[in-house]
């Protein structure tokens, strides 16, 4: 059912700094900070020849990795992202096999504008698990 890792995402508490780490000290391919006011995040990309890091960064007051920053207050992995083909055949095969998926269940746009659906980490070693359709 997947396919290629897509990203990992890192929610940090100063994302400066985060990208002066990425930038200068480990000399990776280092993005512009993005404003996704919808998804409550400013991302900044770290683009590696395999995958992406995804550092995310609080967007207003109702972002969804706040509870994450005040729970790890040096930050931490988010989630990680899966590709796979068809994400309504993903989901119903995954409800088939009594898997949990966040939220209403139906796919929403997510951050790069593909659809996606978040998986219950209780079901999942516990590891926040994004699906994307590619
Ligand atoms: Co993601």
């Amino acid at each position: 059912m997947i396919g290629k890792l897509n990203h990992i995402a890192i929610a940090v508490p100063n994302l400066d700094q985060a990208m002066r780490l990425y930038r200068d000290v480990l000399k990776a391919d280092v993005s512009d900070k993005i404003d996704l006011p919808d998804h409550g995040v400013t991302v900044v990309f770290v683009n590696l020849a395999n995958t992406k890091v995804e550092l995310l960064y609080p967007f207003g007051d109702r972002s969804p990795i706040l509870s994450y920053l005040r729970k790890n207050n040096a930050g931490g992995i988010h989630h990680i992202c899966y590709e796979v083909e068809n994400i309504e055949t993903a989901r119903d095969e995954l409800l088939e096999q009594n898997m949990r998926i966040l939220g209403s269940g139906k796919p929403e746009i997510g951050a790069h504008g593909k659809p996606v659906l978040f998986l219950h980490p209780k079901d999942f070693c516990g590891t926040l698990i994004e699906l994307e359709q590619v």
